[in-house]
């Protein structure tokens, strides 16, 4: 079974300057709380206890982040305040971290191949932090992942309808659909424009990937943007009927620019936050 999860977050967050300077833009809030745990804490609820975060040079507060902070636990041990943390702690006794650095920043398929020596040979989810999702009526986007990945065994990408004239953003699929919300994949491009889209399918940051992905990425050749494409690695893999697409329920959030992360910042603020 699934029991890691990727967090590629090596990436410089230049939409983010000036604030991802000297900060990862995993470590940006959403109201009180870092984009990154949000993400570590849908893995948790999905079941996955082992987290694997790819960072890269000025990215060591999230190491920081997610390891136990004495002093200041004990500053406010036996006040009201003592419960801000308390979420964060819980994930420090529950969950595994440990750590890789992407030494040179070639692309989200390369990031992945960089957490190989974390994951080995085994099915593992994939976490795109900046991608913030929410599923506040039921299940995680992960948690839906997982379970289909179950009955399917194969690798599984999120999707989301996007705008036509929006498909140079993303990996945009087309395929044959073979139940409510689910597609066998039969092509994949990476940021088309509209006119040469597939589809309005685009992948968002959620994955589920077998291990012979890494193989596949590691004889990928750079690809769009002269960076190791991860559409690519899957397009070989869906060459074999091995990629399913699926339209989660629930919300996404694009927090790598302004305006999905002033969305999700409203969102969570009027849902999660206030009247806490
Ligand atoms: P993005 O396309 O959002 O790139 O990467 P970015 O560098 O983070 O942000 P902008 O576009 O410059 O503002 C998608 C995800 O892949 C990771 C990023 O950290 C992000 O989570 N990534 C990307 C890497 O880990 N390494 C890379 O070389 C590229």
């Amino acid at each position: 079974m699934i029991r890691k999860c990727l967090f590629p977050a090596a990436g410089y967050g230049t939409r983010f300057l000036p604030a991802t300077k000297a900060m990862p833009k995993e470590m940006l809030p959403i109201v009180n709380k870092p984009l990154i745990e949000y993400a570590v804490e849908e893995a948790r609820d999905a079941g996955l206890q082992h987290m694997a975060i790819v960072t890269g040079r000025g990215k060591r507060a999230l190491e920081d982040h997610f390891d136990i902070s004495y002093e200041l636990e004990h500053q406010i041990r036996g006040t009201a305040k003592e419960e801000f943390l308390a979420g964060t702690r819980e994930l420090i006794d529950t969950c595994t971290f440990s750590y890789t650095r992407q030494v040179e920043m070639k692309g989200l398929g390369h990031a992945i191949l960089s957490g190989r020596p974390l994951i080995g040979e085994e099915p593992f989810a994939v976490v795109l932090a900046d991608d913030l999702c929410l599923n506040l009526a039921g299940d995680g986007v992960l948690t839906q992942m997982i379970q289909l990945y179950k009955k399917h065994r194969c690798s599984i990408v999120a999707i989301q309808e996007v705008p036509h004239d929006q498909t140079h953003k993303y990996g945009v699929i087309a395929g044959e659909q073979i139940a409510d919300g689910l597609y066998r994949v039969n092509n994949m491009v990476e940021k088309p424009a509209p006119q040469d889209a597939p589809s309005n399918l685009a992948i968002i940051g959620r994955y589920i990937l077998t291990p012979d992905i890494f193989d596949l990425i590691a004889d990928t050749e750079p690809g769009k943007g002269g960076e190791i494409q991860i559409t690519d690695a899957l397009m070989k893999q869906a060459r074999n009927g091995g990629v399913l697409a699926y339209k989660f329920e629930g919300l996404r959030f694009d927090c790598g620019g302004a305006e999905g992360y002033i969305e999700a910042t409203n969102f969570c603020y009027e849902n999660l936050y206030k009247g806490r």
